[in-house]
Parts: C-alpha cells; sequence; structure tokens
C-alpha cells in the first residue's frame, strides 16, 4: 500500500461542511496544502460531478502521489507545484479570480513525516534536513550549525516555544565547538535529550519535539508563507466562498485567529464592499473517536472565515 492510500486526511467531514461542498453546482475549491491529496479526494466525491479542485503543494514528491490519488477524477483536478506565497499567481495561470472555497491543512504531511530521508522527525535518524521544497536554500542543519547561541536560543523560544531554549542552545553550541557540525537528526535529538532529562516531561511528547517545530519553521518560513497565503485566499473568495484552516500547534491558530478577527472587523459595510464572518466562535476540534483512530489529530484546531458581501 502506497503512502497515500493509508493516510487519513483530518477532520474530513468537517472540512466538507465548513466548506459547504455541494453536488450538482460548478464550483472550484482550491487545497493549497494537497500532501497526498485525502481533503482534495473527499471534496471531488462531494462536489461531484462538476465540482474542480487546485491542488498546491510546495513538495514535488507529495505532488505525485496527489496526481496518483486523485486520478480517476481527470481534469475536474488540477495540480501545481508551489507555495502560499504564490498563490495569486498561480490562481492568474489559471485564469481564476474567484472561487468557492479555499483550503489550508497546515504542517507537515504523514509521508513527509515518516520518511526519514526528508529530516522532519525527530524520532528516525536522517539528514537534518526538513526543506518541504527541497530546492529551498537552506536545511536545518545549516541554521543549526551557522546560527550563534543568542538566536539560536530565540528561534527555539519563539517558534518552539520551549522553555530549555536558552540551555538547549548553549549545548548545541558546546557540540559544535567539540565535534564539528551536526548533520543528523538523531544527533540533534541526543543533544536536546541530554539537556531535557526529567523523566517526567518525555511522557506525552519526545524531548526534542520543540527543537525540531522551531527549526522546520525557521527552514520553511512557516508563518511569513501562512500570513500571506490566508491573506491572498481572502482575496479569492467569491461571495458565498469559505476560506478553512485547520491548524496544528498554537504559533498557527494565533496568525489564523488574528487574521480572521482583523478582517471580519475591517470589512464593515459601511466602509467597504466586501464582508466577512467568522464561521466558528470556537475553532471546531476532532472527535473522540477520530483521535483514537488517528492520534496525530489530536491538536487540530479548524476555523472557517465566508465572505458574505
Ligand atoms: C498536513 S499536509 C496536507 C495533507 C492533505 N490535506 C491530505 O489530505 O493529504 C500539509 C502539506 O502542505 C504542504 N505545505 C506546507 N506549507 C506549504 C506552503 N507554504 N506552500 C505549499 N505547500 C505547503 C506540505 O508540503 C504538505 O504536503
Amino acid at each position: 500500500m502506497g503512502p497515500e492510500e493509508s493516510h487519513q486526511p483530518v477532520m474530513v467531514n468537517e472540512v466538507l461542511t465548513a466548506l459547504a461542498c455541494k453536488s450538482g453546482v460548478k464550483a472550484i475549491y482550491i487545497d493549497c496544502t494537497v500532501g497526498l491529496g485525502g481533503h482534495a479526494e473527499a471534496i471531488l466525491n462531494a462536489t461531484a460531478p462538476y465540482g474542480k479542485v487546485i491542488g498546491i503543494d510546495r513538495d514535488s514528491a507529495a505532488l505525485a502521489l496527489a496526481q496518483k490519488r486523485c486520478a480517476s477524477f481527470g481534469d475536474r483536478m488540477i495540480l501545481r507545484h508551489g507555495s502560499f506565497k504564490g498563490l495569486i499567481e498561480i490562481a492568474e495561470t489559471l485564469a481564476l479570480s474567484e472561487v468557492a472555497g479555499v483550503l489550508f491543512d497546515l504542517g507537515v504531511s504523514s509521508m513527509q513525516l515518516d520518511s526519514p530521508n526528508r529530516g522532519f522527525s525527530c524520532k528516525a535518524t536522517g539528514p537534518l534536513d526538513m526543506r518541504m521544497d527541497p530546492s529551498l536554500p537552506r536545511t536545518a542543519a545549516d541554521w543549526v550549525n551557522t546560527l550563534h547561541e543568542k538566536p539560536l536560543a530565540d528561534l527555539i523560544d519563539q517558534y518552539g516555544e520551549e522553555r530549555a531554549s536558552r540551555r538547549i542552545a548553549r549545548a548545541i553550541v558546546q557540540y559544535r565547538k567539540a565535534n564539528g557540525p551536526i548533520t543528523t537528526t538523531d544527533t540533534l535529538a541526543d543533544i536536546v535529550c541530554r539537556v531535557i532529562r526529567r523523566k517526567s516531561s518525555w511522557k506525552r511528547i519526545h524531548p526534542a519535539t520543540k527543537t525540531f517545530q522551531a527549526l522546520r519553521i525557521a527552514v520553511n518560513d512557516e508563518l511569513g508563507e501562512l500570513d500571506a497565503g490566508l491573506s491572498q485566499a481572502i482575496s479569492l473568495l467569491a461571495v458565498g466562498g469559505r476560506l478553512v484552516v485547520i491548524s496544528f500547534h498554537s504559533l498557527e491558530d494565533r496568525s489564523v485567529k488574528n487574521c480572521f478577527r482583523a478582517t471580519a472587523i475591517a470589512s464593515t459595510p459601511h466602509e467597504k464592499p466586501r464582508r466577512f464572518i467568522n464561521l466558528y466562535k470556537k475553532p471546531v476540534v476532532p472527535t473522540g473517536e477520530e483521535i483514537t483512530r488517528n492520534p496525530r489529530a489530536r491538536s487540530a484546531k479548524l476555523r472557517a472565515l465566508e465572505r458574505v458581501a
């Protein structure tokens, strides 16, 4: 079984509801994080026979798997390589000015996480890479081996929300001085584990999870990409169109919440012709049954914005 076949998309029914997918309508959706094509496939099934999905990903390996999974939909599925920052440009090349819905399912895919050679997981041995798009200029090893102690600690603190960030940065710099560059995931994970020794804090997540998250966010400029992607997606919504975002950690969710709040407030009917509402007061979270079936869904939060005028 290929990874695209075993992959379970997160909160798939909640996504279809939030996007208001209907059959028999000629609607176009953009899936900005097509990944292994799980959500795209569900949208295409729910909007048969006319609905179309433009699937975007910055990872060519993911696009190849999405292509395989959704081949039976023919020209109802269009795939493009690109990042959130290039969303409007991709829409323009397809002569699209307005769409019925845009989806972001943030973070890394199970394929990326489960491929040791991509370097995303602190639990597997591989090169310290973490680039979602392998043509990006700097790997995680480049960040870890070139930053001075203070900016490295700030990065781990800011993007990983790691309380031991200063001690971890100091240990990394000491290791570099004694042994040379850190090039593999297990070397970095070991350095962090030696700093965070308390067994009690190991129970829920691996001790290096937050440090790895921080590096991944930096390598892929994830928060810059998210801000640019959200504002471009909002500008592409038709009246009645929905923007749906699933986030997996508090930094992402904060950006989404602030963006939606500012968009809904700014667009009063007196000031601007476009108006938006937050569809849900609180983020929608996975059911207990989904978390049991797919533990990776446990930290997911779904928010949705609708253009109402
Ligand atoms: C959680 S996975 C999506 C899984 C997908 N919804 C599915 O059902 O298979 C996130 C995907 O988004 C892609 N991605 C993350 N940030 C991106 C960005 N800024 N631009 C384009 N793709 C991005 C990743 O490469 C990854 O394949």
